[in-house]
């Protein structure tokens, strides 16, 4: 693998002073919220890839079996036309799934460059020392920061036509208001001829959706409470952990699957030499996972500018890779 390091690229964009003002603006809220960007620090990178491998995270393995088995659907339909292009992936976290494409576009000699954006330093590196032994030839050039900051810094870098991926049902953590300004967001980013291929979680049987993060396990609910850690472990907080405990739920009708951390007592923490008071009962608003019909995403596309050109599914028809051209 060759990596390009360009000099200015940042190496770590969220400062303490980031984190602080974002922690004590949620927390000041009402209802209190944390932003879910902040649960990837090492022991969340650890705890997501636990989630990936679990049973009931049914996710991982539908939209794997998208790129393991139906890579050459999507590269047909890439519209690459023998032109060098560049794959930026937004939150690559450790490429699970985007592999198999990075892999099949390699072996049928694709001249492409791979940037993975991700504000995980961490899982950047460990994907970095991953994609050195399974793909030595090809170039990488990590961008670690925000996701527009950094798409912003790839097209500084190359003019090359891009194909942007955003897997995992990524733009489900947020609302459909929130998700609907990001598509239109990247949409200005892009110019003709390129791609947007964005990963949605589909709505089926809500028992089914509830299980994925609700495991019996207790491992989202370890991933949750990571986040109360971090915040002690980076911004001298004193969260008492086993004061929260997690709490799932799931709207058949809007879609929206939300975690929250519930306070168990009447507490004071403090947070940044702040002193944040929680009744007992009182909740934070963690993340929302959103699930969304064929024709919601159909129409979110079409809305934000792109012309939504082909939906890939995985054989359940669980999840869809939906592909977007800019034209
Ligand atoms: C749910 S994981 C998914 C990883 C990968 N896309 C997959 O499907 O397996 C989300 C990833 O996005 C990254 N991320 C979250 N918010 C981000 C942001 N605002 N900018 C850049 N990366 C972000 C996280 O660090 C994490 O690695």
């Amino acid at each position: 693998m060759k990596i390009q390091l360009a000099e200015d690229l940042p190496i770590d964009n969220h400062s303490k002073s980031d984190f602080c003002k974002d922690v004590l603006e949620g927390l000041k809220q009402n209802p209190k919220k944390l932003s879910s960007k902040y649960f990837y620090d090492k022991q969340g990178d650890k705890l997501f890839q636990k989630i990936m491998e679990m049973p009931e995270y049914y996710l991982t393995n539908c939209e794997l079996d998208i790129f393991q088995n139906k890579s050459n659907i999507i590269t047909e339909s890439l519209q690459l036309q023998g032109q060098a292009f560049d794959i930026i992936e937004l939150g690559s976290g450790d490429a699970t799934k985007s592999k198999y494409l990075l892999k099949f576009l390699s072996e049928n000699n694709f001249d492409f460059n791979y940037m993975p954006i991700d504000i995980s330093g961490n899982i950047l590196h460990e994907l970095q020392r991953n994609l050195e032994i399974e793909m030595p030839d090809l170039t990488v050039i990590p961008l670690e920061g925000e996701y527009f900051e950094m798409l912003e810094k790839a097209s500084g870098i190359s003019a090359r036509k891009k194909i942007v991926l955003f897997l995992g049902a990524n733009i489900g953590n947020m609302n459909k208001q929130e998700a609907f300004q990001f598509c239109k967001d990247i949409r200005a980013k892009l110019n003709a001829g390129d791609v947007f291929l964005v990963g949605f979680d589909l709505k089926k049987n809500p028992q089914t959706i509830l299980d994925a993060y609700n495991d019996p396990a207790g491992i989202t609910a370890a991933f949750n409470l990571n986040l109360l850690a971090r915040i002690n472990r980076e911004l001298d907080a004193d969260f008492t952990i086993e004061n929260f405990r997690h709490y799932q739920n799931y709207e058949p009708d809007s879609g929206a699957c939300r975690s929250f951390l519930v306070s168990l007592k009447n507490q004071v923490v403090t947070v940044c030499d702040e002193r944040i008071l929680f009744d007992e009962n009182e909740f934070i608003d963690m993340e929302v996972s959103q699930k969304y019909s064929v024709e919601e995403i159909g129409q979110m596309g079409e809305a934000a500018g792109f012309h939504v050109a082909e939906n890939i599914y995985d054989s359940k028809k669980w999840f869809v890779d939906s592909i977007w051209y800019v034209s």
